[in-house]
């Protein structure tokens, strides 16, 4: 069953059967300003915070579903009858309205064709400005004169969510709202600068045009279904000081037949005088400005997702990597994992292994971002070498007078006590950052990065600004040193408070995919160590020494063992009962160039066999049925999912990459599509999830609910899924002074072809299979002239920025 299509030419996912299972999502804003709205425009906004500075109210996991959002209601103020631009929250019968929703790259255009009236409400928020444009027009159908009520409608918030959810008797007393010149403000009196604002063009001084309270727009035991002011035809102009507020704002419409009308709400960020500043700006007779600011968005992704465009034999995996997958990597690392319908703002930061991996997938098409997400994650470093597993990159910023004064008397914790100890550090954590580094310095050929100094968390001096400062490449060594140390009895590194799956909780037990991971950082710092001319004798010795602790102690014969629990039993091997094959530790294996090429393809065969299923590779198998604390949580989370035998998202890309490092294309091929969201898109009874999206899980075949995909959009598996997929099986990796060509594809495949744009120069690149092989390059030309090129990958030398390279490669 399907319920929409993916609009290759406008980049947009086209929801045209509306009653979808289960909330289908999208953002908006790409900056400081950022919503999150479903496919009926339930949702909220925030501004820099979802946790500190929620503009618009959410009700999560509640009944009705995912409400409120922003609404545009019509009213037909010749019969009464009314309904709003998106399907919900008023719900008009699908037998007699059609909806559509458009979800597209940072907008949402919402339809509807009822009664005549065609409409639609696109949300967006420009570039420049921290403020939500709702454009709506509305088009007479129907061969009579129409008269139209048309009202914007959304719930402010407190801002903060602990005062939003909890502790009324400060915060209801502390917010007002007021109209004047058209504007209605909201002001947070105890928060300096604590303003929003919600207007719109054509605006009136009448008080049937405005309300600001919540409570008298909606009416008493009503909802947004039915709003009191709605179903009577005009606002109130209410307002007060104190209580629970909204931006509410009636246009009055008149449509002749074949008729259309724009119209424009703005709801931004400041006061009363900054949504006049944005009125002038985006409402401007013509809407000129409007029209710009979202072209400027369109133009913001294209020159994002032209950075690299494919063009193989698979739709799905062209649509994916050409728009969706990208666009969800870079939304992770825009707005980290925080804000979602399932993250609703309760935490809010950084976490030091999402972010870290997350900033490694985009260097090419936002290198100013991750640059930025790796300079907050050096300074989130401990100069013990591990990372803090939760922080606010504020904390390492220079100490300026707080702005927030809670109403009610909340005890701040001491800087101090922010930097937690080696009890609560996460062994994975810091590991991450290496890898991500040196992807960066090799996208950007910015060298002169390693030797940048930055304090580490522990030392820095918020009063000052400073602390004791080291260069990245020392803070590389720092992490490395401290897997070195932390390691146990068999010589694999401690498992800590959980290495990268959060419920495998070893404590003093050992990880392998921590040894693993470890191996993959040093062989990308001993890589970067070799390029910049440094000693890097010791690191290479500790390679070694770590590849030989792995084959020894964690080949078990047939696969490669998960670890030890602190009282030396193993955990992923044959011997075990359940949780007898892991993915992180096979895939591991392989990917961080340890394991030899013979017990590698037995891991992945491993993985194939056992955990194979066709919707994507489980975490483990058979699941855990049995508490275990000195495992962790994983035994005590229900069979099939999460952690214990779902079809977790983000390691599967692990297995794609794995299987191209043992020249297994078509086994590569048979994991992506499994997993592939895009191939699942007339599955909807058994996905329920959005198909655009990758989601954090796929319940497991352990469970009822086998094939249904639960939160997605904020997950690693998209930024891990683009990883793979390009650099792996399409095989185009950047190196510090040539860009790799080292394609693994399905065998079927005869040729395909990719667009990558590499320090500024253009490098069209044909890759032609003539004998129908998985891996192997045997000719490769730049502009005619063969490059250096070894039976398994060829080297194409960085070319001169602004030229563009016609390249040739053959396979065989
Ligand atoms: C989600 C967490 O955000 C991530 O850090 C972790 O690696 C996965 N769950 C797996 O446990």
């Amino acid at each position: 069953m399907k319920y929409g299509y993916f609009d290759q030419t406008n980049r947009e996912y086209v929801i045209d059967r509306i009653d979808v299972p289960v909330s289908w999502t999208n953002y908006i804003g790409v900056k400081d300003m950022c919503g999150v709205f479903n496919h009926t425009a339930g949702g909220y906004l925030f501004y820099k915070s979802p946790e500190f500075h929620r503009v618009t109210r959410f009700r999560p996991n509640g009944v009705p579903m995912d409400r409120p959002g922003h609404y545009v209601y019509v009213r037909d103020d010749d019969t009464g009858d009314y309904w709003t631009l998106s399907w919900q929250p008023v719900g008009k019968s699908l037998d007699s309205a059609k909806y559509i929703c458009r979800h597209g790259l940072s907008y949402i255009k919402y339809q509807c064709e009822y009664s005549g009236i065609w409409g639609e409400e696109t949300l967006f928020i420009p570039l420049e400005d921290p403020a939500e444009i709702w454009d709506v027009k509305l088009r007479n159908h129907s061969d009579r004169k129409r008269r139209l009520s048309v009202f914007g409608y959304a719930e402010f918030s407190f801002h903060r969510i602990q005062s939003d959810n909890q502790n009324f008797q400060m915060s209801l007393y502390c917010a007002g709202s007021s109209f004047q010149d058209g504007v209605i403000e909201t002001d947070l009196f105890y928060e300096a600068g604590g303003y929003q604002y919600f207007t719109a063009d054509g605006g009136s001084d009448d008080s049937q045009y405005f309300d600001c309270l919540r409570d008298v727009f909606i009416g008493a035991y009503r909802t947004e279904t039915n709003p009191i002011a709605v179903e009577r035809g005009f606002c109130s102009g209410s307002s007060e000081l104190g209580g629970n507020h909204c931006g509410a704002l009636r246009r009055v419409v008149e449509l002749e037949p074949g008729q259309e009308k724009r119209l424009i709400f703005l709801l931004g960020e400041g006061n009363r005088q900054a949504g006049k500043e944005m009125r002038s700006k985006y409402c401007a007779p013509g809407f000129s400005q409007a029209d710009s600011a979202f072209k400027a968005l369109g133009n913001f992704w294209n020159e994002k997702l032209e950075k690299l465009q494919i063009s193989t034999p698979h739709d799905g995996m062209n649509a994916m990597i050409n728009t969706w997958t990208l666009y969800q990597a870079e939304i992770n690392v825009m707005f980290s994992r925080f804000a979602s319908f399932i993250e609703v703002g309760g935490r809010t930061g950084l976490g030091y292994r999402d972010t870290s991996q997350d900033a490694m997938m985009v260097p090419h098409s936002n290198p100013k971002k991750s640059r930025s997400r790796l300079v907050e994650l050096l300074k989130g470093l401990t100069s013990d070498g591990y990372g803090l597993h939760l922080f606010s990159p504020e904390w390492f910023e220079k100490q300026t007078e707080a702005a927030f004064k809670s109403p009610t008397v909340v005890p701040r914790p001491q800087k101090s006590d922010l930097i937690h100890g080696l009890n609560d550090a996460c062994a994975d954590d810091a590991l991450w950052l290496i890898p991500s580094i040196v992807e960066f310095i090799r996208e950007t050929g910015e060298l002169s990065f390693a030797e940048e100094k930055f304090p580490y968390a522990d030392t820095f001096d918020p009063e000052t600004g400073g602390g004791t400062s080291e260069t990245v490449f020392d803070h590389m060594k720092k992490i490395l040193d401290f897997s070195a140390r932390e390691i146990g009895p068999h010589g694999i590194c401690k498992g800590l408070r959980a290495d990268w799956n959060d419920c495998l909780n070893l404590g003093g037990g050992e990880s392998a995919m921590v040894s693993f991971l470890h191996h993959w950082a040093l062989v990308h710092f001993c890589a970067l160590g070799r390029r910049l001319g440094k000693d890097i004798s010791k690191y290479e010795g500790m390679m070694v020494k770590v590849r030989e602790s792995c084959e020894r102690e964690l080949w078990n014969g047939s696969w490669y063992t998960r670890g030890f629990t602190s009282s030396g039993r193993a955990i992923g091997s044959p011997e075990n009962k359940e949780g007898k094959v892991h993915m992180e530790s096979n895939t591991w294996a392989v990917l961080s160039g340890a394991a030899s090429p013979e017990h590698g393809k037995s891991a992945m065969d491993a993985v194939d066999e056992f955990l194979y299923t066709p919707y994507g590779l489980k975490l483990c198998d058979p699941a855990f049925s049995e508490p275990d604390d000195e495992v962790g949580f994983v035994t005590r989370v229900y069979k099939g999912l999460k952690e214990n035998a779902a079809i977790f998202s983000h390691p599967n890309p692990w297995a794609w990459a794995a299987e191209t490092m043992l020249g297994r294309g078509d086994r590569a091929m048979k994991f992506y599509d499994a997993l592939c969201p895009y191939n699942q898109n007339d599955q909807i009874e058994v996905r329920k999830a959005e198909p655009y999206m990758y989601c954090q899980f796929v319940v497991g075949p352990d469970h009822s609910a086998f094939g249904r995909a639960h939160h997605p959009f904020m997950t690693g598996s998209a930024g891990w899924s683009y990883f793979a997929a390009t650099r792996f099986m399409l095989g185009l990796r950047p190196d510090f002074d040539n860009l790799i060509v080292d394609p693994c594809i399905p065998s079927s495949w005869p040729s395909f072809n990719v667009r990558r744009v590499w320090r500024d120069a253009v490098y069209d690149i044909t890759v032609e299979n003539p004998k129908g092989v998985s891996k192997g390059v045997v000719e490769c030309k730049v502009n005619g002239e063969p490059v250096k090129c070894n039976s398994k990958s060829a080297e194409i030398p960085v070319q001169s920025p602004g030229t563009k390279n016609h390249v040739t490669v053959v396979m065989g």
